[in-house]
């Protein structure tokens, strides 16, 4: 039966390739290796992220789901426990990894994240600064997106954190382009001409005047506000530096209940996470270029500029 079912699964996926209308097909279709770590999934409340390697039989109350037996099949496969009870084998997204790591802080939710980076607009190449590393969720956010040309600059004062951090980004092949800095962020910031930079610790309004050192110019500053006290203190003193553009939001995500006929919000929800604060600096003056007439002529024409009031 399981193999019939991983047949069928096999020529679904082949004809999906063929049909596929983006005119480019994937080169192999990627299996599952020794270190591969893989989402094993029964709902949105049962799933379990592990490595045939370290976990080569799964324990679970469904029963227990031999790992190294997905060594060589593809993602999006059927496996059914010693219990006959199906789990799926999934490709873990950034999603699953950042929610699985071990922590001793507060990490940014996913719903904040994904806010955080576009309005940053991070992307392949940039150069981003972090106050503080965490468990590293917003790093390894970063990381994953800046790539081998970008790089991220994370501070944290406290290396048991740091180290936590660290320890979560290498398990998960994250590290190439992190330095993570057991640094005071509020004594200074060592890199320059950064794209963006994120401050998620107590007092954000201290870094202010470090970050806009750091920005290059037009450089997005993001900060995490647990409260709204904190963020109109954050607003305040980034209008005093100069920074424009400056916006304070919260991301709210509502889930559905969707069932044909009865679709309804569910009654579970995340409702607080923090305020969301972002910026831009800016810099210099350029006067306007004189238009070559003087000041008496400028008056003279008055503040139509000689055109008929309509
Ligand atoms: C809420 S945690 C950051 C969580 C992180 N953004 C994540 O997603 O995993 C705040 C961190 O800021 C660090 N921190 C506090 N003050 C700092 C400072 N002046 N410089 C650098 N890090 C600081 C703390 O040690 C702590 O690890």
């Amino acid at each position: 039966m399981y193999s019939t079912f991983v047949q069928r699964t096999k020529s679904r996926y082949e004809t999906a390739r063929v049909n596929s209308s983006f005119g480019t097909r994937r080169a192999a279709m990627e299996t599952i290796g020794e270190t591969s770590f893989i989402l094993v999934y029964r709902d949105r409340r049962r799933k379990w992220l592990v490595r045939p390697v370290d976990t080569p039989k799964l324990h679970t109350h469904l029963g227990i789901l031999d790992c190294k037996s997905l060594v060589g099949k593809p993602f999006g496969i059927m496996a059914l426990t010693t219990m006959n009870d199906a789990l799926y084998i999934l490709k873990p997204t950034l999603e699953d990894i950042v929610m699985k790591f071990a922590r001793r802080t507060q990490v940014i939710y996913p719903k904040d994240l994904a806010m955080i980076v576009i309005r940053c607009g991070i992307r392949p190449g940039s150069r981003v600064f972090e106050a503080g590393t965490g468990s590293g969720a917003a790093t390894a956010t970063f990381a994953s997106l800046v790539g081998a040309q970008g790089h991220v600059y994370s501070y944290d004062v406290n290396p048991e954190f740091q180290e936590i951090a660290r320890k979560n980004l290498e398990k998960f092949g994250l590290m190439g382009s992190i330095s993570l800095k057991n640094r005071d962020a509020k004594l200074g910031i060592e890199e320059r001409d950064l794209d963006a930079a994120l401050v998620d610790m107590g007092d954000p309004w201290e870094l202010v005047p470090n970050v806009k050192e750091a920005l290059a110019p037009s450089g997005m500053m993001a900060a995490i506000c647990p409260t709204m006290n904190q963020a109109e203190k954050l607003t305040a003193t980034m209008k005093d530096y100069g920074f424009v553009n400056i916006e304070t939001i919260e991301v709210l995500v509502r889930n559905l209940e969707a069932r044909v006929g009865m679709t309804r919000p569910s009654q579970i929800m995340v409702a607080h996470t923090c305020y969301l604060t972002f910026g831009r600096k800016t810099q210099g003056i350029l006067e306007p270029v004189p238009d070559g007439r003087d000041q008496e002529e400028v008056e003279a024409e008055g503040p139509t500029g000689g055109a008929e009031p309509s």
